[in-house]
């Protein structure tokens, strides 16, 4: 068979198992096989496939019919611009996720500083750490999870980006390993509810229980941040935290709680869903 003979027999083969992005999967996995570019693979669509590809391809492809992640599939995935890798032991970075870099580097900048400390609690592949690291420039970073095959691969992702003496990873329970005061606290902790998660995705229960699990009400890690991050903070200083878009009313009643005199603001993605709360500690 050709590529363009493979691509076709791939994406109906993915289309059957009812995805909807069959066609741009069989691609993505059909150049991860033969390690090209998509204009390669549009240039060479008549070129045959060796017997070894076609057999890898096919069975990249059974992988992801039976619900494996795309992204640990190919073991990357693209945040913030920069590529990560990522495994089956860390969460796949989200799209939305990258409101909290943004808003982290607004703080930065407002903080005008020549060191600041920011501490990424629940690291996970390093996403949000690597991505402050390579944009604010006076940063050092301390990146913090509770699981030890997560930070494995945070490590390789702060080497393959060469921020191994910017970015430190610490193993503990969110703000235990930290010492220093912070000047930005960035999270994406776990936040759901624990009784959703028997109705996520397929794909969503392929990824760490650890990574999504925010116990009775979503927001038991929240409170225990918070709580910690009282005595830990700056004054000015940041704290921004991920929330689900149904959290937003009690995310800032916590907030406000902990951090009264603080100015806390909701932060909404580009699908316009509450999905980030800011504390500015003045
Ligand atoms: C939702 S994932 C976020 C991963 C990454 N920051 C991202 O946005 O793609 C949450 C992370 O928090 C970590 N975690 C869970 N409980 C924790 C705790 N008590 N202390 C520190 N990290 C924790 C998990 O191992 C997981 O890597």
């Amino acid at each position: 068979m050709n590529v363009k003979e493979t691509l076709n027999v791939a994406s109906e083969e993915l289309m059957k198992t009812g995805s909807l992005d069959a066609k741009l999967e069989a691609e993505v996995l059909l150049r991860h096989v033969l390690k090209i570019d998509r204009a390669a693979m549009f240039r060479d669509l008549d070129e045959d496939v060796s017997i070894e590809d076609s057999g890898n391809i096919a069975s990249l492809v059974k992988r992801r019919a039976q619900r494996e992640p795309l992204a640990y599939i190919t073991g990357f995935k693209e945040f913030y611009g920069l590529p990560f890798i990522v495994s089956e032991d860390v969460l796949i970075p989200r799209q939305e996720t990258e409101l909290l870099v943004d808003a982290a580097i607004v703080q930065a900048k407002a903080l005008d500083k020549n060191e600041i400390l920011i501490v990424d609690v629940g690291t996970g592949s390093g996403a949000i750490a690597v991505s402050l690291a390579l944009n604010i420039p006076a940063s050092n970073i301390i990146a913090v999870d509770i699981s030890e095959a997560a930070l494995a691969i945070a490590d390789d992702n702060r080497r393959a980006h060469g921020l191994y003496s910017r970015v430190k990873l610490r193993r503990g329970n969110l703000l235990d390993p930290i010492t220093d005061k912070i000047d930005i606290l960035v999270s994406n902790p776990p936040y759901i509810r624990s009784e959703r998660l028997t109705s996520l995705q397929e794909e969503v229960l392929k990824e760490p229980l650890v990574a999504l699990d925010g116990g009775y009400d979503g927001l038991e890690l929240v409170k225990r941040l918070l709580f910690q991050a009282v005595d830990k903070m700056s004054n000015p200083g940041a704290i921004l935290f991920e929330i689900d878009s149904d959290q937003a009313f009690e995310a800032v009643k916590l907030s406000q709680q902990f951090f009264p005199s603080a100015i806390t603001t909701v932060l909404k993605d580009l699908s316009n869903d509450e999905r980030a709360i800011l504390i500015e500690i003045r």
